[in-house]
């Protein structure tokens, strides 16, 4: 199984998306194997974004992500990774297919709701960010049997 990391940004929490956006997670299937809201360090979002931090929207990008509380969760589940990316549909909402998360709740780039990893790399260097290894559950989802 793999794991990924997802955040609910603070305008998905700001307009009331947590339910829906966990709603869609699970009824796929998907494992929630570590959840917290808070707002997210500035040190820490810098590094989450590292990848980004030459880019023109850099700063604009970090004082969104650290302006309010956000939800971070670790998700896992059979190409967790993959599926996760596919859910929060395209980076930009006008190119995002409805049914998504992005495609149904977001029209900017810049205020696309949530975040997931794009690479195995990528989920467990973020995953080490944002949570300490205590922090984790190991747990059997009852339908699981069922959906594998
Ligand atoms: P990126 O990693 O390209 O997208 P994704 O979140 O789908 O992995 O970019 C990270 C975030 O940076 C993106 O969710 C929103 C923000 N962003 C902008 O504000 N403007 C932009 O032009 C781009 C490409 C991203
Ligand atoms: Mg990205």
């Amino acid at each position: 199984m793999e794991r990924t990391y997802v955040m609910i940004k603070p305008d998905g929490v700001q307009r009331g998306l947590i339910g829906e956006i966990i709603g869609r997670i699970e009824r796929r299937g998907l494992k929630i194997s570590a959840m917290r809201m808070n707002v997210i360090d500035e040190n820490d979002a810098k590094e989450h974004y590292s990848e980004h931090c030459e880019k023109p929207f850099f700063g604009s990008l970090i004082s969104y992500v650290t302006s309010a509380p956000s939800v971070s969760m670790i998700v896992e589940g059979k190409d967790a990774i993959k599926s996760m990316r596919t859910i929060n549909g395209a980076t930009n909402p006008s190119e995002a297919m409805p049914g998504t998360i992005r495609g149904d709740f977001a029209l900017e780039t810049g205020r696309n709701v949530v975040h997931a990893s794009d690479s195995v790399e990528s989920a467990e260097r973020e995953i080490n960010i944002h949570f300490k290894d205590d922090e984790t559950n190991e747990y059997t989802r009852i339908d699981e049997e069922w959906l594998y």
